[in-house]
């Protein structure tokens, strides 16, 4: 592979602040990727907004559309198929993908997850880890495998809970270290895919 930037999907399925804050990072001229376009889940996602006045392209795949979890992840293939992509982000893409789209893509697509994985895997993260009584909390970036939220990490950032926290007090602290783990996730991970093609 050349030096010429990696070309991201980035997979939303809501308002896309992670996506903005990947966007933002690529400004950078020595940022080693570039956003090619961005995949939902959901006609009415707000990020497909902030791509399209972006001028970036988007492509919705609406999972009502299919009658399966496979047949949705088939789906996704056939979408990206055209596109060359190099690494898909997950950023807030809210289905589970099954092996269909997981296998072919191991290696090359990495997600953002709420929690201090292997902790507080799946869906509530803020409101299990003030129940288990944590004391801090935060997010992960990591390979994405057949398995949910398992793959290797690649980046973690902390923050402690504080105890006056709720849910929405902590997911506002959690979401803006996501804004800075996203970016530094995807300079480590367009290494290692370089480094791996090379
Ligand atoms: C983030 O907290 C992400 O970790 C989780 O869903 C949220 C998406 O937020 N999986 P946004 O759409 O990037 O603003």
């Amino acid at each position: 592979m050349s030096t010429e930037k990696l070309k991201l999907a980035v997979f939303i399925s809501g308002r896309g602040s992670n996506l903005k804050s990947i966007l933002k990072a690529t400004e950078a001229e020595n940022f080693p990727a570039k956003v090619e376009l961005v995949l939902s889940n959901k006609p009415d996602a707000g990020g497909l907004l902030f791509a399209k006045e972006h001028n970036i392209q988007t492509i919705t795949v609406n999972h009502k559309d299919f009658d399966s979890r496979e047949d949705f992840d088939q789906g996704l293939l056939d979408a990206l198929e055209p596109h060359n992509i190099d690494l898909i982000c997950l950023a807030g893409f809210m289905r589970i993908l099954t092996p269909v789209f997981v296998s072919p893509w191991e290696g090359r697509m990495i997600n953002i997850h709420p929690s201090l994985l292997p902790k507080h895997k799946g869906l509530n993260t803020h409101k299990r880890a003030l129940e288990a009584g944590d004391t801090e909390a935060g997010c992960t970036v990591h390979w994405v495998v057949p398995e949910m939220d398992s793959g290797e990490i690649i980046v973690q950032k902390r923050v402690p809970i504080e105890p006056k926290d709720t849910p929405d007090t902590l997911a506002t602290r959690v979401l803006e270290q996501e804004h800075i783990a996203y970016p530094e996730a995807i300079k480590i991970a367009a290494a290692q895919i370089r480094n791996s093609s090379s």
